[in-house]
């Protein structure tokens, strides 16, 4: 029978299992972990008190109930703790309480540490074994730093480690981050053991508890390569800029460069992890096949074989070598992974691989193997490296093949000036780093737009039709689209958001049926929420809360993540949600990317193997997972400004590859684009991003809507906020976020572009034919139109957070005038906080409320307010950031009766100053 509560039982052990199956163990010398039940152990560093569940930023407000942090996971392992190492730190906790920073965009990347003391050495002088809990935040809007507490250890972080691995051998030090930081102190102080638990979401406390204690074998592979030193990434000098950034790494991001060019500079290599026991992995070259369609399939044969003395999981990865070819190509490239089951002591499994022409052919962006803009397989010997990381992988065979054209495409998104890439040379033992120049545009996508614009339906007007009529079959959807009238169609156009009160409360927006001639035409208005990494709902609604990006990519598993993402579609479809905004899939192209931690790795195939995954699990419940950003949004510095300038070749085999994946393999039906530009063109306003590569190549059917107020350009100009003409040209179906969709028509040049025939009706008409397309498979319509089944909407029910006890009611009292002032002295707008008082009102009436409100923060911050009478919601303001400068906001409160109320302010976000929230009587009732 189908099951339409979720089972919470099991979401919490498939959550838990992918954080500890994504841990990572770096280190483990002398068996150093697991720890036995009876062990005495020493904890160090106050993150062991307070886990990082997430990083900040959109992808991390999912309000969730109490986390429990490694030590109290541990202690309800019934660990042997020192006791007085921990009411130590706590009493120092006291005094140096958890310093959230200023709210969104401004928040600390680490946390003051204890000076650590002999008295606290003494401690783990005793213990069987000392762990060190380490931990990062990461967020959106603010990049990392190259220094103390962002991606290095503090002073008081690098004493802790070297004086706790001077008193105790067994010192272990786990790391409770974002994504990868600076791990030279390994080779300084030698700790025994080191854990990457990454951020594991609500559960992972227990999961680093479960590793850490040996009930799970770690399994979890670097998804990315650790460097000796930050400035060995090659992306290093090219990072960070506010203005443009010159990818002139090319292709060679990750492993890809190091294993070609600088194999020395790595510690830890891509793919890499320890397990408790050990394997051994044999691979050999079967066969290689033309099919009948010219298709080259080449198979190889892997035995895994668990050698060591507990059962455990291995992540089997197969690596191709190209030949260098005209093109030139690094030396390892990821074809394939795969994760065994648990093996036993002695067991062996065997797996058959199979790797396409595709998979190794290399994109021709300036035409030196005579096929441009075309994947091509270049003539000569391809090799196969069989293991478990690519610095191990073993040469498990070769063979030849001739020079062919895997897929000709035509040229998109090439770069318009010219600069120098990386391009390997061979030498004596090994290839030299060298220069070449790009390939530059060619094609004038402007014109090749006019040229494909389609013809357009003749509007018929309201025949009568609803969208549900083209669900049962009754008529097509260009005669439903027909009825759209031009302002339908620009109406259509606009997302509305934050917190519009059309949807589930406190999402991210609706979209669709966002006007009231739009849903007398049947046409609902669908729902997106935040994401990645677990429902976003401002309001204070709780929602389950996921490991981050890098920690699910890290599990290599694209089995358990699919389980895992069908129980989130559950989650967000009783929600009434229609589309997580995530998963996040962009490349971790340098370690310093505030947003790494929502993404998933340097590599795009397991990028997109892993976000596949992902969509195919939500879509199991009819819900859209977002693939976002849209793409090379590789840095937050300057997100809306920076161009990032990349060639063609880079952009097709590494930054849009992922996405590829994920529309192809995982049939994903949303995308968000970025806020910034790519070779000079923002990406909402991108034709062949949006329609030549997506629709046109990869036959994309969804839906595509920018990111949060983004913007877009001309090209040759710079992009402000009022271009929104070029989003609906290139096929950017929606714009996020309008307050109100009709209320809006009148802020951009989309009625002028129309006027004028720069934009056709038949443009727009097509984007309307894929929002209506993405709600035929939605649950909003299903809703709308009264078909979810009693048990399910019974499923959705739930008890409302928040109640209000007598004892939280701060009483107020009505002024003369018939309104009631709150100070902003009474008000504590912490992220996850709320402020309740008791009014009484001696009228019946409409009433408003009115606030006087500013932050310090930038433009794009969001900081969530939502306002409740009497446990109801009367309104929701996603305040933006406004750079000190007072705002006011004034919003309705409806019909409220004479006498006592409670009034309720929920936080979702830091940063808010308010000066007074007033609450007046607009209208006397009788
Ligand atoms: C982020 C997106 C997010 C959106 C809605 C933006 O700031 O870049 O990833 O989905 O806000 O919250």
């Amino acid at each position: 029978m189908k099951q339409f509560g979720l089972n919470m039982e099991n979401y919490q052990k498939l959550a838990r299992q992918a954080a500890a199956e994504g841990c990572v163990l770096l280190e483990n010398r002398n068996h150093a972990l697991p720890l036995e039940k009876e062990e005495r152990i020493a904890v160090y560093g106050r993150i062991a008190f307070t886990y990082y569940k997430s990083g900040l930023g959109s992808g991390g407000l999912v309000n969730t109930g109490k986390v429990d942090g490694i030590l109290d996971a541990l202690k309800k392992e019934n660990l042997n703790l020192d006791e007085k190492l921990e009411e130590i730190y706590r009493s120092w906790i006291e005094k140096h309480p958890f310093d959230e920073g200023e709210g969104w965009g401004k928040v600390p990347w680490s946390q003051e540490e204890m000076p650590v003391t002999e008295e606290m050495l003494a401690c783990g002088e005793k213990a069987d074994a000392a762990l060190i809990v380490i931990g990062r935040t990461a967020g959106e809007d603010q990049d990392n730093t190259d220094a103390p507490g962002g991606y290095r250890l503090t002073k008081e972080e690098e004493q802790l480690i070297q004086q706790v691995c001077q008193r105790n051998r067994r010192s272990i030090v786990v790391l409770n981050t974002g994504n990868i930081m600076d791990m030279s102190w390994v080779e300084r102080y030698h700790p025994q053991a080191v854990l990457y638990v990454w951020q594991g979401g609500q559960e992972g406390g227990h999961a680093a508890a479960d590793v850490l204690m040996g009930k799970v074998n770690p399994s979890g592979r670097l998804t990315d390569t650790i460097a000796k030193k930050i400035s060995d990434y090659p992306s290093d000098s090219c990072f960070g800029s506010e203005t443009e950034n010159v990818y002139q790494e090319d292709i060679y991001v990750g492993y890809r460069y190091f294993e070609t060019f600088a194999k020395e500079k790595v510690q830890y290599p891509f793919g890499y992890g320890l397990s408790y026991t050990t394997f051994s992995i044999e691979g050999k070259l079967i066969s290689r096949i033309r099919e009948k369609n010219g298709e080259i399939k080449i198979r190889l044969e892997a035995r895994v074989t668990n050698t060591g003395e507990c059962a455990g999981r291995e992540v089997l990865q197969c690596y191709a070598q190209v030949p260098q070819g005209k093109l030139g190509n690094p030396l390892r490239r990821l074809v394939y992974f795969f994760k065994t089951e648990k093996l036993q002591p002695g067991e062996s499994v065997s797996k058959m691989i199979e790797i396409t022409g595709y998979d190794l052919a290399s994109y021709d962006d300036g035409g030196v193997t005579g096929n441009r803009s075309a994947y091509v397989l270049e003539q000569g010997t391809y090799r196969f490296y069989i293991g478990s990381d690519v610095r191990s992988a073993a040469y498990a065979g070769e063979c030849h093949l001739e020079a062919q054209v895997a897929e000709q495409l035509q040229e998109a998104m090439a770069p318009v000036s010219v600069f120098q890439r990386m391009k390997p040379e061979k030498e004596k033992d090994g290839y030299q780093l060298t220069w070449e120049e790009v390939p530059v545009r060619t094609v004038d996508q402007e014109e090749r737009r006019r040229k494909e614009r389609p013809e357009g339906l003749k509007i018929t007007g309201d025949q009568g039709w609803k969208l549900i009529d083209v669900l049962d079959g009754k008529i097509t959807l260009d005669a439903f689209t027909a009825q759209l009238s031009e302002e339908d169609l620009t109406a259509i156009f606009r997302g509305e958001g934050m917190c519009s009160p059309k949807v589930t409360a406190g999402t991210a927006a609706a979209f669709g049926g966002v006007t009231e001639h739009l849903q007398e035409l049947g046409i609902p208005a669908a729902c997106c929420a935040d994401g990645p990494s677990g429902i976003r709902m401002d309001c204070g609604t709780r929602a389950f809360s996921l490991p981050n990006g890098t920690a699910l990519g890290c599990t290599f598993d694209e089995k358990l993540v699919e389980e895992l993402y069908t129980m989130v579609g559950q989650e967000i479809r009783l929600n009434k949600i229609d589309s997580l905004l995530g998963p996040g899939i962009n490349i971790h192209r340098h370690p310093l990317n505030g947003r790494n931690f929502e993404y998933i790795s340097e590599d795009p195939y397991l990028t997109g193997k892993i976000a596949a995954a992902q969509v195919r699990g939500m879509a199991k419940h009819q819900i859209a997972g977002t693939i976002k950003h849209f793409c090379a949004n590789n840095q937050e510095t300057a997100r809306s400004r920076a161009n990032s300038v990349v060639s063609e070749r880079a952009l097709r085999e590494i930054y849009l590859k992922g996405f590829e994946i994920a529309v192809k393999e995982g049939g994903a039906w949303s995308v968000m684009t970025t806020y910034g530009p790519v070779n000079g063109v923002w990406t909402a306003g991108s034709y062949d991003l949006c329609t030549t590569i997506l629709r046109k190549e990869w036959g994309f059917s969804g839906i595509v809507m920018t990111d949060w107020w983004a913007m877009a350009n001309y090209e040759g100009m710079t992009a402000d906020k009022t271009m929104r003409a070029p989003m609906a040209a290139a096929q950017n179906d929606i714009f996020m976020v309008t307050s109100d969709a009709k209320a809006s028509m009148e802020e951009d040049d989309m009625q002028k572009q129309l006027e004028c025939g720069w934009l056709t009706c038949g443009e727009l008409q097509r984007n309307a034919e894929n929002i209506l397309g993405f709600l035929l498979r939605s649950p909003a319509l299903l809703h709308m139109n009264g078909r979810i089944c009693q048990e399910e909407l019974d499923a959705m029910n739930r008890k409302e957070d928040g109640d209000v006890l007598a004892s939280d009611l701060k009483n107020l009292d009505e002024e003369e005038n018939g309104s009631i002032l709150i100070s902003g002295d009474l008000l504590h707008p912490k992220s996850g906080n709320a402020d309740v008082f008791g009014i009484h009102l001696k009228k019946k009436g409409s009433y408003r409320i009115h606030m006087k409100l500013r932050s310090d923060l930038g433009g794009l911050a969001q900081i969530p307010v939502t306002v409740y009478c009497n446990n109801t919601l009367k309104t929701m303001v996603s305040v933006q950031g406004s750079e000190g400068g007072w705002l006011e906001i004034d919003r309705n409160l409806d019909v409220l009766m004479a006498g006592n109320h409670y009034i309720k302010f929920y936080y979702g976000g830091n940063g808010l100053e308010f000066e007074t929230i007033r609450i007046y009587l607009e209208e006397e009732h009788d």
